[in-house]
């Protein structure tokens, strides 16, 4: 039977889950939502979520992960041996192998951007209508996309292969702290721009008026998503965590990371953005690939620093599509006793096959990009059924096991294993029992009904 390992030092599992929080959902997925939520209400909002919903959550996943030190099938099973429960994990497998396919296809565009920014495109003066161009013909060339989704999965599959210790660690160990130091030196640039206050004022002075049901809804659903939770990502990192860990700090770590990174990509784009006439925070997915080349282009050394951006954001995403694939790899090692590389090549395999009409989805025109009766395209539909509502669903129902059925102090028990005790155990406890379970189903049953 293959060896489970683990990680080498409880610094990384910080890492390593803040790399798996810490991707596309930050840079891509939070801009654009804030920008099309109101501003700075959604990024209250959101601040609120992600350190009540989101914290609780963590700690559920991670307690349970390393309580039974197995996948999200495996640790359902343990606890409640011959029963339904173990669907949730299943659910998780499945929403890691659907949410992997999307994914890579944006995290695809990195690698194509970075190419974009050592050629030196972003070195010419910009306009709305000069990036909008740029942008709308690099995603809808399907050949072009067809090979970075390869190239992407591919990396993703290799990595995973070395497993925890070899593959994960050494990169996340090394490269996330990089990225830390570039966000805030853009930030700091994009907010000395001349005009930048009015994107400033957008972004960070609230205006309670824009707070409303869908503003919640959007941000509760943003931070599950960013924090990679719901669907036991988290549940999985865990299990390689040892019993002397102190959990909530580390889960405090993570939680604070994921949105440190977040909020920076927030004072990159909306300074620069209110900057470059007639451009709108509304307009969706491609907010960052239309802003960055402008931030790029205004600064000195733009080619160097876009480049460099760029390919940090596409470790960030691989860091992320790992932790992605990790889950129905440990499912396979576990539970179907598959040996690590087979099961990385063949999930990989999978996602890449899912992929594909997410790629047609950015070609205007074509059956992916407008969908007949729904009228959406493609990559939309998926992120909304597994980036939203299965997460949620699966957060929900992970929820409801750990406070009701594994039993919360069971869960606190384990938290507490290191020695050192949780202080706000009770606290947590009230949240995952009666706070967590009412909130997502109702945020489950609205965004079905707004769609
Ligand atoms: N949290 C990642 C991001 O913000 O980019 C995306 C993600 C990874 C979602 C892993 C869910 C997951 F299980």
């Amino acid at each position: 039977m293959e060896k489970r390992g683990g990680w080498g030092s409880k610094m990384a599992f910080i890492l390593a889950a803040s790399g798996s929080a810490i991707g596309l959902g930050n840079i891509w997925r939070f801009p654009y939502q804030t920008g099309m939520n109101g501003g700075a209400a959604f990024v209250l909002i959101y601040i609120i979520a992600a350190f009540t919903v989101g914290l609780t959550l963590f700690l559920a996943e991670v307690s349970l992960g390393r309580a039974t030190k197995r996948n999200p099938v495996g640790a359902f099973k343990e606890k409640r041996p011959k029963s339904p429960w173990f669907l949730v994990g299943i659910l998780g497998v499945f929403t890691a192998v659907m949410i992997l396919s999307y994914y890579a296809v944006i995290a695809g565009w990195t690698v194509g951007y970075s190419i974009k920014a050592i050629k030196g495109d972003f070195s010419k003066t910009l306009t709305k209508a000069s990036v909008q161009k740029m942008f709308l013909s690099f995603s809808s060339n399907t050949g072009l996309n067809f090979l970075l989704l390869l190239i992407f999965i591919s990396l993703t599959v290799i990595v995973v292969s070395f497993g925890i210790k070899g593959g994960i660690e050494k990169l996340t160990k090394i490269l996330m702290p990089v990225l830390f130091i570039i966000l805030v030196y853009l930030a700091i640039k994009s907010v000395s721009f001349e005009g930048a206050s009015k994107g400033l004022l957008f972004y960070l002075k609230p205006d309670f008026s824009k707070i409303n049901s869908k503003v919640v809804l959007y941000a509760i659903t943003q931070a599950f998503f960013s924090l990679s939770l719901g669907m036991g990502t988290i549940m999985t990192y865990g299990s390689y965590l040892s019993d002397s860990d102190y959990l909530p700090s580390s889960a405090l770590w993570v939680v604070s990371l994921d949105t440190f990174v977040a909020i920076m990509a927030g004072l990159i784009i909306f300074p620069t953005l209110f900057t470059v006439p007639g451009m709108s925070p509304a307009q969706g997915p491609s907010l960052v690939f239309v802003i960055l080349p402008v931030v790029f282009s205004k600064i000195s050394g733009g080619a160097i620093f876009g480049s460099l951006f760029f390919f940090l954001l596409l470790i960030a995403a691989l860091t992320s599509t790992i932790s992605l694939l990790e889950v129905p790899v440990a499912y396979l090692i576990d539970e179907k006793k598959w040996n690590r590389k087979k099961a990385a090549l063949a999930v990989g395999l999978l996602s890449f096959l899912f992929g594909i009409p997410s790629i047609f989805a950015n070609k205007p025109g074509n059956f992916f990009n407008d969908i007949p009766f729904i009228k959406k395209d493609f990559l939309s539909i998926m992120d909304f059924v597994w980036g939203n509502i299965s997460l949620l669903v699966g957060g929900f129902f992970i929820a409801i096991f750990v406070g009701y059925i594994w039993k919360y102090n069971k869960a606190l028990k384990e938290i507490n294993k290191s020695g050192k005790i949780f202080k706000f155990g009770k606290l947590w406890g009230f949240f995952l029992r009666f706070i967590l379970p009412p909130i997502l189903f109702i945020i489950i049953l609205s965004s079905l009904l707004i769609k």
